[in-house]
């Protein structure tokens, strides 16, 4: 829980901000709920009076204000979705932004570390399952809690024996709603992960799609696409599997709820001690009851995603941004003109055995032309590299008119560049 926590934290600033919306459309939600719960009330009227007779206008006006009820619910029901949506929407495009945002300052080092592919599912596929959670699984928690709790008060008012029958196996419903919800999480997390593999290898193989040409490799990759295409098929259907028990069974326990509302309640009638109409407003209400249960499973289940989800995003704003200037110095102020002085420069990549480059010290003095020569991996391109920051040297190896590079604020010190790059990228 403390861990979870932790991970709203990311969302806590993007909800408070619409906090009105939430506010107004969960009022609207609850007064919807409170509203449909009325018209078996002017069912049960109708069947009694019309049982022990009823005049033409009695009924017409039950009905039309059957009528005014019902339309006054599908007007709570547009406002309550235009304001939560509203808002889920709009936190879903903040987030994303932030994310953005954040894509922008990372260093070259956590995109060497994410599969582009991986950091594209982050902005689509996880954001909207952030969308859900702030937006389908609140509605679904408030209303399920505010459905089920005055659904329940209606049916003890009506016949309390008959309803503490009914409600026996409702807990059962509870139990299997946490069971599945809990394998829910998990499948729909591999979903996810498989989901962003599949777009790193679309990724680059479109990107790359010369070279793929050019070595004849279609089929080599058609095939790793295929495999990977099957997997997020498998992964999906393990999900809809989960489904396909799961609604069936609440469906078959809903059936057993009513079986036992007809066994009691008609007995009830047949013993006068309950009306026909009670019993129609009976049926009425259970099945209002099934819709939070199942309710309750969807939530549990968008909880599980957005929770997923946003571990995922929170990996990626949670990396630190590229440092403008190392160690928190003042940055110092970039040389109008200067000489580039190497001092004993070594340079070896993570993981690599042998340093790149090793203990180099030349000086490239103002206004002149240098030319680097050298067999090819000798380091040339990693020398480059290190002059503009894009991999960061260690303090006191580079020097640009006295000042170490490090210490320069990292967009001054890239604006003193103009770089063609060995590989050749255009937008497309
Ligand atoms: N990101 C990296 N991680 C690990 N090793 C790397 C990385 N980039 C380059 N290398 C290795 O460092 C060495 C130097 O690479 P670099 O690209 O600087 O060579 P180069 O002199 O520019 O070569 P070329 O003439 O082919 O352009 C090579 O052995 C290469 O395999
Ligand atoms: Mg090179």
């Amino acid at each position: 829980m403390g861990c979870m926590l932790k991970e709203l934290q990311t969302l806590k600033p993007l909800v408070s901000k619409h906090w009105w919306r939430y506010l107004l459309g969960l009022l609207f939600l609850i007064t919807v709920d409170y509203a449909q719960t009325e018209i078996p009330q002017y069912i049960k009227r109708i069947i009694d009076n019309l049982l022990s007779g009823i005049d033409e206008t009695t009924l017409r006006n039950t009905l039309l204000l059957m009528m005014l009820t019902a339309a006054g619910i599908a007007l709570g029901r547009f406002m309550w979705r235009y304001f939560i949506h509203g808002a889920s929407r709009r936190i879903e495009r903040d987030l994303r932004a932030r994310l953005f945002k954040h894509f922008m300052a990372l260093p070259m080092k956590a995109f060497q570390d994410n599969p582009t592919g991986e950091l594209m599912a982050r902005a689509t596929n996880d954001m909207q399952a952030i969308r859900m959670l702030t937006g389908m699984a609140i509605v679904a928690f408030i209303d399920g809690f505010f459905m089920s709790a005055i659904v329940l008060i209606r049916m003890f008012s009506e016949n309390p024996s008959v309803a503490l029958k009914v409600i026996i196996p409702l807990p059962i419903v509870t139990v299997i709603i946490l069971f599945f919800g809990s394998k829910i999480g998990k499948r729909f997390k591999k979903i996810q992960e498989i989901y962003g593999s599949m777009s790193t290898i679309v990724q680059e193989v479109l990107q790359g799609i010369r070279v793929v040409k050019a070595f004849v490799k279609e089929d080599f990759f058609k095939n790793k696409f295929e495999k990977q295409n099957d997997e997020y098929r498998k992964a999906n259907m393990s999900l809809v599997m989960l489904f396909g028990f799961f609604f069936p069974l609440i469906n078959f326990i809903a059936g057993i709820t009513m079986l036992i509302l007809f066994m009691t309640g008609g007995h009830a009638i047949l013993e006068n001690t309950m009306s026909a109409g009670t019993l129609t407003a009976m049926i009425a209400y259970l099945e209002m009851l099934l819709w939070p249960m199942i309710g309750a499973g969807f939530t549990v289940n968008m909880i599980q995603r957005g929770r997923a989800s946003l571990k995922r995003i929170n990996e990626i704003l949670f990396t630190p941004p590229e440092e403008k200037t190392r160690n928190n110095v003042l940055p110092k102020k970039v040389p109008q003109d200067g000489d580039f002085c190497f001092k004993n420069l070594t340079f070896t990549y993570p993981q690599a055995e042998k340093p790149v480059l090793q203990q180099i010290s030349f000086t490239i003095s103002h206004g002149t032309t240098f030319g680097i020569l050298g067999r090819i991996g000798c380091g040339k391109t990693t020398l480059l590299k290190i002059i503009t920051r894009i991999i960061e040297p260690e303090q006191g190896q580079v020097f640009y008119g006295g000042v170490d590079i490090t210490e320069i604020n990292i967009d001054e010190l890239r604006k003193l560049f103009g770089y063609v790059p060995q590989e050749s990228f255009l937008f497309s």
